[in-house]
This record gives structure tokens, C-alpha cells and sequence, in this order.
């Protein structure tokens, strides 16, 4: 089986894809710390993995704090004696627009997401460089690292885990841990709360349908693979471009207000990016790529 004799942390496993990640994981052949800071649901997923025949331990415990992430990665080395691969999946979300955000809820966001992540994956990642036998971690990023209307607060915090991602990768390879991050869609809780998602996402969009991308990056079988972005949608599975320096590049000694108006004006222009998730065309393009008021006719 594909993780026979690994063990696994998979944070956020109650509910939705984490409990699919766990449960899937279970079924793979791995001894799985099914965590969730609802201790109940946790408790259940596990209960249901250890009815099927499958190991399972619950962990009640926060990502977002740095003792309890801890706690997480080391009650899975004292049950299962060691940790092999980590899910990176516990998060919150929720639409607001910039000026009626809640700073309070917008810290809570970037506690779980962009903290919780951390602080598990550091612990995670000195038990498997102390180990000497690596691992692989999953981060659990989003479509909207890439921009989208009333998830500015969100979209950062996976934007964030993004790029964690590339530069633990970077950090993380000499040591035999791969580090990737999968951008998944699935109808579940943080679908259903809003209405723009269930649009895109119709009930056939299971979690369980993004759980072989997860068990695949886990496994051996992806040896060689880190770095790497990777999105599902359930029908569709292509890898995320990453970020890059884009030429042309301008060089001059020193840049004034003068010379940087020149250069948007006279080279910039035509080399500006469609943004967000949406490729909205810059306002100073548009007028080449709307389609005219009345149309042209051919002679
Ligand atoms: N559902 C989607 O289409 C979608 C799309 C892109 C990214 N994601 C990401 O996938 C992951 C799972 O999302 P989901 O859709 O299953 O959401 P969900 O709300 O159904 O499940 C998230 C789970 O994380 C748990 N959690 C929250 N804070 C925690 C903490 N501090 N410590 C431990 N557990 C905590 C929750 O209790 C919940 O059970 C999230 O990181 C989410 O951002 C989901």
C-alpha cells in the first residue's frame, strides 16, 4: 500500500478534506494523528479510521499555538515512533470587503493559516531531520493565493503558505524533506458559506476526490517532487505557475520619480499583468483589449 509504514500528522482532520486526507491516509496503510482543535470531531475521524481496522490517535490540539503544534507532532513520534509525513490542512476563512474588515478576525485568520502552518511545520520538520529518514510535508494552500474579490485576508494567508512552500523547500531538501502544497476545491463547510463557491463548486466536487493528490505527494512514489504548487478541482489537476522576475529588466544608476514615470510610460505599459484569479485587465489596457462599443464590419 502507498504509505504503508508511515506515519502521519493531518491537522484539521474533523470535518471536510482533512478528514478525507486522514481517512484515505488510513486506508493507504498509514498510522495517522488525526488533530482538529474541535476535539470531538477529531475523536470521531479517528474512531471511524480505527473501526475500519485502520490506526488512528485524536489530538484536540491549536495549530495556532506554538506549544500545542508542538504537542501534535510529538504525540505522533510517542504513538507511532516517528513522523513521516505532516498535512498542513487546519484553516478558517470568510468574505469581507477591505474597509468592513474586523482586525480581530483578520489576526485569527493569520493565526491559523499562516502561523499554524509554521509552527506545526517547524516541528514536523525537526523531528524528520533528527529522525535522518526526511519526510514530506503538504501544505494546504488556495486558488486565491492568487487574488479574489472579499478574500483579501485570506488570500494572503495562502499566499503565504505559498511561499513557505518554495523556500522551505529550498531550506528543507538537504535533509530529505519535500515540501509541497496542493491548492484544492471540494464542497465543504467553507463552500457552503459562501455563495460565489457554491456556484463553482456543485456537490460532486467531493473531498474525497482531492485525497489521491495528498496520498500521492505523501508517498515515495513522488520522490523528487518539492516546490511545487499543485491544484485540483476534482476533474481537473495542473500544476500552479510560480511567481517570477519578469524582463524586461531596467537598469540605471539611480531611479527618480521622473525616470520611473518614463519607464511605465514608454515600456511598462505594455507589459503589465492581468490580476487575481480573474485576469482582470489594468485600466491603462483596457482600451485594447475591450471589445469595441460598435463593432467593426468587414468591407
Ligand atoms: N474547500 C475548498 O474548496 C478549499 C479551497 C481551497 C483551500 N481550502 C483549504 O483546505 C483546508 C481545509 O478546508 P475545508 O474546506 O475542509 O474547511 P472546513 O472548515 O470544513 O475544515 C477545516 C477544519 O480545520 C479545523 N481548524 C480550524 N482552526 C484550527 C486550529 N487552530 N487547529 C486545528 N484545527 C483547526 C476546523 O475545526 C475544521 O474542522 C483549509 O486550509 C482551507 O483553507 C479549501
Amino acid at each position: 500500500m502507498l504509505l504503508d509504514g508511515k506515519a502521519v500528522v493531518v491537522t484539521g482532520a474533523g470535518r471536510g478534506l482533512g478528514e478525507a486526507f486522514a481517512v484515505h491516509a488510513a486506508q493507504a496503510g498509514a498510522a495517522v494523528v488525526v488533530n482538529d482543535v474541535e476535539a470531538d470531531l477529531a475523536q470521531r475521524t479517528a474512531a471511524n479510521i480505527r473501526a475500519h481496522g485502520g490506526r488512528a490517535v485524536a489530538s484536540g490540539h491549536s495549530v495556532a499555538e506554538p506549544e500545542q503544534a508542538r504537542a501534535i507532532v510529538d504525540l505522533c513520534v510517542a504513538e507511532f515512533g516517528s513522523i513521516d509525513g505532516l498535512v498542513n490542512n487546519a484553516g478558517v476563512n470568510y468574505e469581507a470587503l477591505p474597509w468592513q474588515d474586523d482586525p480581530a478576525q483578520v489576526r485569527e485568520l493569520i493565526e491559523v493559516n499562516v502561523l499554524g502552518v509554521i509552527y506545526t511545520g517547524m516541528a514536523a520538520a525537526e523531528a524528520m531531520a533528527d529522525s535522518g529518514r526526511g519526510g514530506s510535508i503538504v501544505n494546504v494552500s488556495s486558488g486565491a493565493s492568487l487574488g479574489q474579490r472579499k478574500l483579501g485576508a485570506y488570500a494572503a494567508s495562502k499566499g503565504a503558505v505559498a511561499s513557505l512552500t518554495y523556500s522551505w523547500a529550498l531550506d528543507m531538501e538537504d535533509v530529505g524533506i519535500r515540501v509541497n502544497a496542493v491548492c484544492p476545491l471540494a464542497h465543504t463547510r467553507m463552500v457552503w458559506k459562501s455563495e460565489r463557491s457554491l456556484r463553482n463548486c456543485p456537490p460532486d466536487r467531493t473531498p474525497s476526490r482531492i485525497a489521491p493528490l495528498v496520498l500521492f505527494l505523501l508517498g515515495d512514489g513522488a520522490h523528487g517532487i518539492t516546490g511545487q504548487l499543485i491544484r485540483c478541482n476534482g476533474p481537473q489537476l495542473h500544476i500552479v505557475g510560480q511567481p517570477y522576475l519578469k524582463a524586461p529588466i531596467l537598469e540605471r544608476q539611480v531611479w527618480d520619480s521622473e525616470s520611473v514615470q518614463r519607464a511605465f510610460d514608454e515600456v511598462f505599459s505594455a507589459h503589465l499583468e492581468p490580476y487575481g484569479l480573474e485576469k482582470r485587465v489594468p485600466p491603462r489596457l483596457r482600451k485594447w483589449t475591450d471589445a469595441p462599443s460598435t463593432p467593426l464590419r468587414s468591407a
